[in-house]
């Protein structure tokens, strides 16, 4: 517990710049209180001993602001800056070496039962306000960005950002996701339809001159047997003719 304490203390001058002296973040560091409360409360959860578990969690908001579940497992050096607003729910499971600020929240979603928390890796930085909710993993050395809503699994060595807040019902009854998606303005599909138009209509107008100029073609060729022809009949006259002139003046 005493070594545990102590790495609880070098986080905090790995992380904080403004720390200055043992003395001041032992005094001072509300969320080294906090994990030091919580360590203690954890050890009578694990003995199912939850009410004293749940009284010493229960102080430790009241003095500090954070609220940890007495049954969250908690890795080394965690650190909590600033604290104030900080929930970490029953089942969450958290590594070593993971930085949270304020106004954070491990949660559920309220529709699972038994594990229903997030499971956090090591390495892993939760920005303030960010709420992650469901029983899904944050994998290792990734970052969870300022007010993130995160309700899915994070892979490691990412960072995540972005509330995502989008209409799933109206009037009472749910909106149909592709209808949804439909109503989602997309400038580069509205031009990549505008081009598409344009090419099927330029396709069209080609389709059509190549078939004018085929009609003209079969007609030239029907016109040149037709003007062969004639000039055979026209030859073989003229040497029939030639002939009887011949025949005439012998
Ligand atoms: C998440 C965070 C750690 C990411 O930092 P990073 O890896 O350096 O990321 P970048 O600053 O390069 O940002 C990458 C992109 O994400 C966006 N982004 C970063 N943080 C964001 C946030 N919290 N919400 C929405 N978008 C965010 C940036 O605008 C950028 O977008 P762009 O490429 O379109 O311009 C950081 O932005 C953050 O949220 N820090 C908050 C720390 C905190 O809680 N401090 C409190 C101290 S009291």
């Amino acid at each position: 517990m005493l070594s545990s304490m102590k790495s609880d203390v070098r986080a905090v001058f790995d992380n904080d710049p403004a720390a200055r002296s043992v003395f001041e973040v032992v005094f001072t560091y509300s969320g080294l209180h906090a994990i030091w409360f919580h360590r203690i409360a954890h050890w009578f959860y694990r003995r199912k001993w939850y009410t004293i578990a749940r009284i010493i969690s229960q102080t430790s908001r009241f003095i500090t602001g954070i609220e940890i579940h007495p049954g969250a497992r908690i890795g080394r050096r965690f650190f909590i800056d600033h604290g104030m607003g900080v929930v970490i729910g029953e089942t969450c499971e958290i590594g070593d070496d993971v930085v949270m600020y304020h106004g954070v929240t491990l949660g559920g979603t309220g529709k699972e039962r038994g594990k229903r928390h997030p499971t956090v890796g090591s390495n892993v930085v939760i920005s303030a306000g960010a709420k992650v909710l469901g029983s899904f993993t944050v994998g290792d050395n990734s970052r969870i960005g300022a007010n993130a809503v995160v309700l899915s699994e994070v892979p490691p060595n990412s960072t995540v950002v972005g509330p995502k807040a989008r209409i799933v019902k109206m009037d009472g009854v749910r909106v149909d996701k592709l209808d949804h998606a439909k109503n989602v303005p997309d400038p580069v599909v509205d031009i990549m339809r505008q081009m598409q138009q344009q090419i099927d209509e330029l396709k069209e107008a080609w389709a059509q001159e190549k078939t004018q100029v085929n009609g003209l073609k079969a007609t030239l060729e029907q016109e040149r047997d037709r003007y062969a022809v004639l000039l055979t009949k026209l030859k073989e006259e003229r040497v029939a003719g030639f002939q009887a002139a011949l025949d005439e003046a012998k």
